[in-house]
């Protein structure tokens, strides 16, 4: 296994058990839905994994286009939503063919880390052409260079007691201790930025931009940000 897509689409150990996994998304499409502006958006989740509550967000927006990487986890998304008619699923080469200024909220999340630089770079100016004037780009998840792997134990172990699976999840870290995932954090590793590092990066690529009050998703110690096209760039 030579990178995050292959692991992605692998029979990875990333969620605990099925709980785990089914309220990882229902937790993602509530935040992604309280960003939605208006029912009549066009939405687009820019690596948007297996999606599993997708419908609940294609619920409350005209179109939502999942966009995925990995051909594995696609293949999965085009079989279970092809009978919901507002949702599409693209790989993220079809993106770049894609309308400009045709979308109006973007989400990234969960996503960067696995991202070499310049891909966030090149990713972020597919984002930029894409979103319509009036648009909104959150990008979430973001781990800071100072905060290591501990937090992110502490984060799962408290979303696990709160809701129920503590077991499953101390079962789970074991095993993904034991996994390519911990070989892949070794060898390819997980990049980091500092909030200023990000504001500096969506500023390059055309965004003016500000760090959100709250993280999307569980982990409190990641960082999420709200960004707007700046006109002109
Ligand atoms: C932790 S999952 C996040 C999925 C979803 N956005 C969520 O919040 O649950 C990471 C996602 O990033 C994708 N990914 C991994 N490496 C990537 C890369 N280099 N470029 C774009 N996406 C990548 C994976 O295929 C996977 O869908």
């Amino acid at each position: 296994m030579d990178d995050w897509i292959d692991y992605y689409d692998s029979t990875h150990t990333i969620y605990a058990s099925k709980l785990h996994r089914d309220l990882h998304f229902q937790g993602i499409a509530r935040d992604i839905v309280g960003y939605i502006p208006s029912p009549d958006a066009v939405v687009l989740d820019y690596s948007c994994g297996e999606a599993l509550s997708a419908g609940k967000v294609a619920d409350a927006c005209m179109t939502l286009i999942l966009a995925e990487p990995a051909p594995g986890v696609r293949g999965r998304l085009i079989a279970r939503f092809a009978p919901n008619t507002k949702i599409r699923v693209r790989s993220l080469d079809e993106l770049r063919n894609m309308q400009e200024a045709s979308v109006d909220l973007v989400v990234m999340n969960s996503v960067a880390q696995y991202m070499s630089a310049s891909e966030f770079d090149a990713a972020l100016a597919v984002i930029r052409r894409l979103l319509k004037p009036s648009g909104k780009f959150v990008l979430g998840d973001i781990l800071q260079p100072e905060v290591g792997m501990g937090r992110d134990v502490l984060a799962l172990l408290r979303f696990a007691a709160r809701d129920g699976f503590l077991k499953d999840a101390l079962v789970g870290l074991v095993a993904t201790a034991l996994s390519d995932y911990r070989q892949l954090r070794t060898k390819v590793g997980l990049q980091r930025y500092s909030e200023a590092d990000i504001l500096a990066r969506l500023k390059k690529a055309g965004f003016s931009a500000v760090r959100a009050p709250k993280n999307i998703g569980h982990n409190p110690w990641r960082m999420t940000f709200v960004a707007r096209p700046v006109s002109g760039t």
